[in-house]
C-alpha cells in the first residue's frame, strides 16, 4: 500500500471518530513489519479522561491480532484530522508507538504528504530496550 492510500485509510477512520465533546475527530493507520494494516479513530467519553487517540487505538488493535513478532512492529503510521493539518501524534501517543519501533509519521501537510522519521519526534525515547 502506497502512501497516499495509507493516508486516505486513516481519513476514513476519523470519520467514524466519537468526539463528542472536544469535537476534534483524528484516525490512525498503521502499517506493520508483515502487511497488515490496522486503523484506530479517537473514542471520547463522558468521562473525558477515559477518552482514547485514534493512534493508540490503532496500536492497540495491531497488538491484540498480531501473530508473530513482525505482525507486532509498526513500519509507520499514517495520522489525519479533517479538523487540524497537520495533526501530529500526541506525547502519550509518541511513547506507545515507540514501544513497537514506529519508524516514520506520515501526515498530510499544505496539499502534500509529510514523512517524519520517528526518532525527529522522541528523540533520546525510553524503550523496551532500557529495561
Ligand atoms: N487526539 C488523538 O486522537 N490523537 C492525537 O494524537 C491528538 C489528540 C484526540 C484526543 C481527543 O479525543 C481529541 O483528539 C482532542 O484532544
Amino acid at each position: 500500500m502506497d502512501l497516499t492510500n495509507l493516508i486516505e485509510t486513516a481519513r476514513a477512520a476519523s470519520s467514524r471518530a466519537y468526539a463528542l465533546y472536544s469535537n476534534f475527530r483524528v484516525g490512525a493507520a498503521l502499517l506493520t513489519a508483515n502487511g497488515e494494516i490496522y486503523i484506530g479513530c479517537n473514542v471520547e467519553n463522558a468521562s473525558y479522561g477515559l477518552s482514547m487517540c485514534a493512534e493508540r487505538a490503532a496500536v492497540f488493535a495491531m497488538s491484540a491480532n498480531a501473530t508473530n513478532e513482525d505482525g507486532r512492529k509498526i513500519r509507520l503510521v499514517a495520522v489525519v484530522s479533517p479538523d487540524a493539518v497537520p495533526c501530529l501524534p500526541c506525547g502519550a501517543c509518541r511513547q506507545v508507538l515507540r514501544e513497537f519501533g514506529c519508524e516514520e509519521v506520515v501526515v498530510e501537510e499544505g496539499s502534500g504528504i509529510r514523512r517524519y522519521p520517528f526518532g525527529e519526534l522522541l528523540p533520546h525515547a525510553f524503550g523496551p530496550e532500557a529495561l
